[in-house]
């Protein structure tokens, strides 16, 4: 694992959009997989800031993000899709045909488990996958469990979870409780992946996943197997390092 540290947030952001932006330019058809959540807020506009300048193409990029809350339309400002709407893709030329969000309105869940699995595969899988980490360690939505569940999956989110994702609802009682998310096989077959942390209360987990076991109750811990990750952290989420 390849590490960097960031100045601060800032720097962080541009540091991981000149990776993101570098494997647009050597590969225009790029498949992204991609993350929400407030860590990649600045990445994204650093990428939309090179696509204003002209210094990068989407034309002819996909994206497959890894998750969405489980009864949340496009429209509402909650959900993922929008988030991505509206953080990245309305100001960037992807073809909004290209880019996938699971689709948190599909009430049967194995239907839409394999509808994604399908078009992971349909799109030849990631080529550079964006994470960011949980407070308890997941990726994507994969909570902390006895076992690593390979496929997309719909899972329960955790107590830990839920109290994270709090803040961005009305109150506790308004925040989904269960979610899709892209599995481990998916996340662990993309050819690089790119995870970035910032803030002082991921330096606890962040060494956890990174210089602990590789254990389900750490899902982040399995990146360790992957052979090409790096990871971007300011100096705050870095710092039991
Ligand atoms: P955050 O979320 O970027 O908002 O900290 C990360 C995550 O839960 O994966």
């Amino acid at each position: 694992m390849r590490i960097i540290k960031a100045s601060d947030y800032n720097d962080l952001s541009r540091k991981a959009a000149n990776i993101i932006g570098a494997q647009v330019i050597q590969n225009p058809r790029s498949v992204l997989g991609l993350a929400t959540g407030s860590t990649p807020l600045g990445t994204y506009r650093q990428l939309i800031e090179r696509f204003e300048t002209g210094d990068l193409d989407f034309l002819d990029v996909s994206s497959i993000n890894l998750d969405e809350y489980v009864g949340l339309g496009p429209g509402d400002p909650q959900s993922y899709r929008y988030f991505m709407n509206h953080n990245l893709f309305m100001h960037i030329n992807i073809k909004p045909e290209n880019t996938h969000v699971p689709n948190g309105l599909e009430a049967n869940e194995k239907a839409e488990c394999a509808r994604y699995e399908n078009l992971i595969s349909q799109n030849g899988g990631i080529d550079l996958q964006l994470l960011g980490i949980g407070l308890n360690g997941h990726i994507g939505f994969n909570e902390p469990g006895a076992e690593f569940v390979s496929s997309t999956n719909c899972v329960a989110l955790t107590e830990s979870t839920i109290q994270a994702n709090s803040r961005f609802f009305a109150d506790m009682s308004c925040v989904p409780t269960r979610a899709y998310t892209m599995g481990m096989r998916a996340i662990m077959h993309a050819a690089r992946i790119l995870i970035i942390v910032s803030g002082a209360n991921k330096a606890r987990i962040v060494k956890e996943a990174f210089y602990g076991p590789v254990v389900p109750a750490v899902p982040a811990s399995i990146l360790q197997l992957h052979p090409n990750v790096t990871l971007i952290g300011d100096a705050e989420a870095l710092s039991l390092l």
